[in-house]
Formats: structure tokens, C-alpha cells, sequence
């Protein structure tokens, strides 16, 4: 076979080039040290390797430590392998990606890494490391939290038919991973901590796949945002923070958010803020045919909760965005305080074709009764919930003792 080297670097002595090309596969070892204190940058090799084997090709990073210093924006791969065995791990040059990221439509968040096009399986055999270089991040962010410019590590962008297999994420800029204006991607057996934030969301996306996950994060695990359909994710575990989230969405009342036929099934929430939350703010569209289905957490601040009216404590009963056929099923645990279930739905858009099946929260204390708090629930007769009292537009997301 033919052969092709690509010596698009330094230091040949070595011995092995750092890209290397062999028919329709393109091998990429990482640089070597450069002696000067400064690090090298591997991007333009992998992006070179992108550019020559993203179609009908193969595309190897092998063991090793890939310095990432530039953004990636790879948009048109057509029937690709990717295997990635190593680590690549993002500058810390906060001022570049400031600078530098890539934008999402996503009100007004960005990425270090664009993938899209069709038919594309990126695997990491559970070896594949992602660091972001988190803690510069959360030090630098104190007290801002969606900062504009902060990376999120990987985003798929009009992609279809994608497979993601097997990569560890460690202090993730930004969100991990954010799904927009997609179809028919899986992803599988990754593992996420990112101690001081993280979070997964999906966009304008259809057909999401997820399974074997473990997450640790700060923001919400999971989350589905605007016009996301066909999404089934599963065994996940969540530590700190949020759990399995719908929203926010609706946040611009002239555009209206659809968010249909989610599946979330088999999660471990630890310490989580949440367990099972729709949260939306007062706009149009819809939240239906959702089920949240084998729920176990310990200790978690508000395990249900539903409200038309995130962050705002006008529109709570003008909101018109329909939350319909929700279902908890299997839902058990222990609250941190004595609420189980908050629910606050419009009295312009009741929210109807609600169900509990087979939920048992207890207070982690042993002793209290947990509260069920209902408002505006279409059918609540028929919906399950014990309802013990109305729960108040104002209701908050964050508890911070007994009510
Ligand atoms: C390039 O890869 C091919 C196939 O793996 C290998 O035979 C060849 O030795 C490599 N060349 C260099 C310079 O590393
Ligand atoms: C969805 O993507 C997977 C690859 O992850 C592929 O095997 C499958 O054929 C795709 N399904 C459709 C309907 O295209
Ligand atoms: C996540 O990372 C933090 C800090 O590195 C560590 O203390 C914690 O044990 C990790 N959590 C899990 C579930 O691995
Ligand atoms: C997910 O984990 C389960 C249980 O360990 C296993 O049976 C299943 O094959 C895994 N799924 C994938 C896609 O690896
Ligand atoms: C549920 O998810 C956990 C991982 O969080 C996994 O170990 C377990 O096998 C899953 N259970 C089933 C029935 O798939
Ligand atoms: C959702 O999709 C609808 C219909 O395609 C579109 O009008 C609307 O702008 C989209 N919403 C968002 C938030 O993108
Ligand atoms: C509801 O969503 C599930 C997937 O979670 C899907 O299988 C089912 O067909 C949907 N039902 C309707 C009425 O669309
Ligand atoms: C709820 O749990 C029961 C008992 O483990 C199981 O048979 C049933 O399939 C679960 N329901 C769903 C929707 O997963
Ligand atoms: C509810 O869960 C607790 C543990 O959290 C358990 O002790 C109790 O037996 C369960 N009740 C039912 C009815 O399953």
C-alpha cells in the first residue's frame, strides 16, 4: 500500500511523524515536548487528519497527550471512524477561547469543538480523555455563571447518525456536551466530572440515544432544551447538583419551544438538587410525553418539582406553554427536606395527563412526612399524586429547610 507521510512539524529525530497517512487512514501521535517550557499545539495535525480522512476514512489519535490550543470547527465529515486513545487536553489560554469559541444558538453560549456532518462514530475504548482544564475555568467564572466565550468541550452541530463511545470528560470548561440541530445520535458509556459545573443539553435535536453514563456535576446532569424530540437516556448516574432535567426552555415568548417524547430511565441521583424536573419560563410551544421512569437518590434538596415560571415570579398562570402526559414511575429516595413534590402549573395551560406510579420519597430525617404540593393539575384525581396542599406560584427551585 501506498504510503504517505505528512511531516507537519518538528523534530523528525524522533523518529515517527506526527501525522501520518496511509490510504484513506490518518494516524496522529502526539508532539513531543517542545524544551522550551512552552507546549505544543497538536490541533493543526488533527485538523490536517480531519480534513484528509474525514470522508470515508479512518482517523487514529493514539496514546499519548494531544495539547489542544486552537478551536476545531469540523463540520462536513461523511462516514468517518474516529478513534481516539489518548488525551487531549484544552489550553488553558482563557483569553483565546474567550476570544476564539465557536458559537451555538444557544442564548449566547459557544464551543471549543464543532463536529458535524453524517455518519460519524467517534470512539475512546474508555481510555479517551478529555480535559478541559475545568478549575481555571470555575476560578477565573467565580460568581458569573453562563459566562459568554466559555467553552462547552464538544457539541454536535447538524450531525446525524453519530456514535459516541467510551470517553472520561475531567473539568470540563464548560458543559460537556451540547447537542444542537441534530438526528439520531448515541451516545454511550461516558463517564463526566467536572466538580464545579456540567451539564449535557440537547437543542433542536431528534432522536438522542444515551445509555451508561456517570455524570458529576454542577449545573443540571441532563437537560433538554428547545425543540428536542426522541431522546431516550439511560443509566445514568448524577452526583451534586441537578439530575434529569426538562428545560429551561420557552425563554423567548415570540418563539415558540417544543419538547416531545423523552425517556429517562434508570438514574442515580446523589446529593443532587433535583431528581425529576420540568422547568420552563412563561412562554409557547410544549413539554409533552415525558417519562421519568426507575429513579434511586439520596438526599436530594426538591426531588419533583414542575413550574411555568423559572427565574421569574411574574407569568406563573399566563404562561401557554402545555406541559402534558408526564409520567414518574418507580420514583424512590430520600428528600432533604420534607417536600417530595412541588408542582405549579399555569392556569392558563393546566397541566394535564399527569402520573405517579409507584413513588415512595421519605424524608432522609426518618420521621417527617414529605409534602406533595399541587396547582392547576387538569385530572389530578386521576393523576395519583397524593396531593397535600396547593403549591404557590412563587414556589423556589432551591430549598433551604422544612416548609
Ligand atoms: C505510517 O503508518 C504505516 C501503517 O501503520 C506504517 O507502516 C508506517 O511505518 C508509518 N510511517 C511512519 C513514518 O510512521
Ligand atoms: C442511527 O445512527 C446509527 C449509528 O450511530 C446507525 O447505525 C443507524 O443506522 C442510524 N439510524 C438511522 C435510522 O439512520
Ligand atoms: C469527581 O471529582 C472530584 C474531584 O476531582 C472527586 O473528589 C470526586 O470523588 C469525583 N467523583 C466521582 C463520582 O468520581
Ligand atoms: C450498559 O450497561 C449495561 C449494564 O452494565 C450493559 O448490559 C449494556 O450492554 C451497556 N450498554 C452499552 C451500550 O454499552
Ligand atoms: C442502571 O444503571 C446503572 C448505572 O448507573 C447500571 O449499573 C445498571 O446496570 C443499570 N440497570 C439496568 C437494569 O440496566
Ligand atoms: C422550534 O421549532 C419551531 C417550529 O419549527 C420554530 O418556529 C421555533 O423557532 C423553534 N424554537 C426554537 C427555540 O428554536
Ligand atoms: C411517547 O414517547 C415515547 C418515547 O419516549 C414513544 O415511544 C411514544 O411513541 C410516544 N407516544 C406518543 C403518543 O407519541
Ligand atoms: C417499575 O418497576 C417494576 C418493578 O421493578 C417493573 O416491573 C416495571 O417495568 C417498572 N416500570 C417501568 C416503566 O420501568
Ligand atoms: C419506601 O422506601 C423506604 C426506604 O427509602 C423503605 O424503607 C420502605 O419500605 C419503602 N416503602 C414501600 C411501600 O415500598
Amino acid at each position: 500500500m501506498k504510503a504517505l507521510t505528512l511531516l507537519t512539524s518538528l523534530l523528525p529525530a524522533l523518529g515517527h511523524a506526527a501525522l501520518n497517512v496511509t490510504g484513506s487512514t490518518c494516524t496522529v501521535t502526539p508532539l513531543p515536548a517542545t524544551g522550551t517550557g512552552k507546549e505544543p499545539d497538536d490541533t493543526p495535525q488533527i485538523l490536517q487528519a480531519f480534513k484528509q480522512c474525514g470522508t470515508n476514512g479512518k482517523i487514529v489519535l493514539t496514546d499519548g497527550l494531544f495539547h489542544i490550543g486552537q478551536i476545531m470547527d469540523t463540520l462536513s465529515f461523511n462516514n468517518v471512524d474516529i478513534e481516539i486513545h489518548g488525551t487531549l487536553r484544552w489550553s488553558s489560554d482563557i483569553q483565546y477561547w474567550l476570544r476564539s469559541s465557536l458559537p451555538v444558538t444557544y442564548a449566547g453560549r459557544s464551543t471549543a469543538w464543532r463536529v458535524g456532518g453524517t455518519d460519524i462514530r467517534i470512539r475512546g475504548f474508555g481510555t479517551a480523555l478529555f480535559d478541559g482544564q475545568g478549575q481555571l475555568w470555575y476560578d477565573q467564572n467565580r460568581g458569573q455563571s453562563n459566562q459568554n466565550g466559555r467553552p462547552i468541550s464538544l457539541t454536535l452541530w447538524h450531525a446525524k447518525n453519530v456514535l459516541i463511545d467510551g470517553i472520561t470528560w475531567r473539568q470540563s470548561q464548560f458543559w460537556h456536551t451540547f447537542v444542537a440541530y441534530s438526528e439520531n445520535i448515541t451516545m454511550t458509556n461516558l463517564d463526566m466530572n467536572a466538580t464545579s459545573n456540567s451539564q449535557w443539553s440537547t437543542w433542536n435535536s431528534n432522536n438522542i440515544f444515551l445509555q451508561n453514563w456517570t455524570v458529576t456535576c454542577g449545573d443540571d446532569c441532563i437537560s433538554m432544551k428547545g425543540n428536542s424530540s426522541n431522546v431516550h437516556i439511560s443509566n445514568v448516574h448524577c452526583y451534586e447538583s441537578g439530575c434529569a432535567v426538562i428545560g429551561s426552555m420557552g425563554s423567548n415568548a415570540a418563539q415558540p419551544d417544543y419538547v416531545s417524547n423523552i425517556y429517562y430511565d434508570n438514574f442515580t441521583c446523589t446529593h443532587s438538587s433535583n431528581a425529576a424536573w420540568i422547568k420552563t419560563y412563561s412562554g409557547t410551544g410544549y413539554v409533552k410525553n415525558v417519562t421519568f421512569a426507575n429513579f434511586k437518590f439520596t438526599d436530594v434538596n426538591q426531588p419533583i418539582y414542575v413550574t411555568p415560571c423559572i427565574y421569574s415570579s411574574s407569568g406563573c398562570d399566563s404562561s401557554r406553554l402545555k406541559i402534558s402526559d408526564i409520567r414518574w414511575i418507580n420514583i424512590t429516595g430520600t428528600s432533604r427536606y420534607n417536600i417530595a413534590s412541588a408542582i405549579h402549573c399555569s392556569s392558563a395551560a393546566p397541566c394535564d395527563g399527569f402520573l405517579f406510579e409507584n413513588i415512595n420519597i421519605t424524608n432522609k430525617d426518618g420521621r417527617t412526612t414529605d409534602k406533595y404540593l399541587c396547582s392547576n393539575i387538569a385530572n389530578q384525581a386521576q393523576s395519583g399524586i397524593p396531593c397535600t396542599g396547593t403549591c404557590p406560584a412563587s414556589w423556589p427551585q432551591q430549598l433551604s429547610g422544612n416548609s
